[in-house]
């Protein structure tokens, strides 16, 4: 990991307008050499705010959107037209509206897809292992405020799985209870980790995700956020407004 980049903006509108043009520029970049850049969405409130912005000024972008591919690091397992569904915001404000080719986005199966939780999340890692293209361009991650991030939360023993690319849960502390998360083995392989964070709520979560090794409730098992950190290589930043960036 190269030392996280901190960019703190005045409110949540500001923030996921940043993100979104720097989303849209890496992905202009990425697709120069001709590649297909590969990205990892994530749920929750300041994250569909960032959509709405990729969704507003996507379309006229310079981006391919016909060689972008889509993956989730969590997804909710509950119908596929839940609006609990990370997937179901994701088309609505962005993917739709830019116009990704379905055989390009890769949703976790649902409960009207899959026969269980561990189905879906079995069936998502052999998808990624058969389509991913062995790293994420950008990692999208949403923190809780218990400073989980994807659905990785503190003490879960999902927290350990370091042989599978994605599992399953069905005691998530956050609602609902079923949901698929890429693992931290799955989440690391990532050129760029951006963490996005809005509000008075995060501060705590965010501090103790970027404080020095060795701090108080900064294990991984304590601050799940702290576990993705990509390659020696990878890009991390942390997008934060100036509620979220208040404990730093
Ligand atoms: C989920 C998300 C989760 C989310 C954080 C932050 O499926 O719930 O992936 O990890 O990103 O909980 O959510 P908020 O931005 O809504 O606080």
């Amino acid at each position: 990991m190269t030392n996280p980049r901190i960019e703190v903006f005045d409110d949540a509108a500001a923030l996921a307008r940043a993100v979104a043009g720097d989303l849209l520029a890496r992905l202009d970049a990425a697709q120069d050499d001709g590649g297909s850049p590969q990205i990892a969405l994530t749920g929750g409130s300041i994250a569909e705010r960032i959509h709405v912005e990729i969704g507003r000024a996507g379309p006229s972008s310079d981006v391919d959107w016909g060689r972008v591919v889509v993956w989730w690091g969590d997804e909710r397992f509950v119908a596929t037209d839940s609006d609990e569904r990370n997937a179901i915001g994701a088309r609505r404000s962005f993917l739709d509206r830019v116009g990704i080719p379905a055989d390009l986005i890769h949703e976790v199966a649902a409960t009207d897809t899959a026969g269980s939780v561990a189905d879906a999340a079995a069936a998502y890692a052999r998808e990624l292992r058969e389509h991913g293209s062995g790293a994420f361009e950008v990692l999208m991650l949403g923190i809780g405020p218990d400073g989980h991030c994807a659905s990785l939360f503190p003490g879960h023993p999902a927290l350990d799985v370091d042989d599978q690319v994605a599992v399953a849960l069905t005691d998530s502390p956050k609602p609902p209870p079923e949901r698929v998360s890429l693992t931290f083995g799955a989440l690391n392989r990532t050129r760029a980790v951006w963490f996005v964070a809005s509000g008075e709520g995060k501060a705590e979560a965010v501090a103790r995700g970027l404080a020095p090794e060795g701090s108080p409730g900064a294990t991984v098992h304590e601050t799940p956020a702290r576990g993705v950190t990509g390659s020696p290589t990878t890009e991390v930043v942390w997008y934060l407004d100036r509620p979220a960036a208040s404990r730093l």
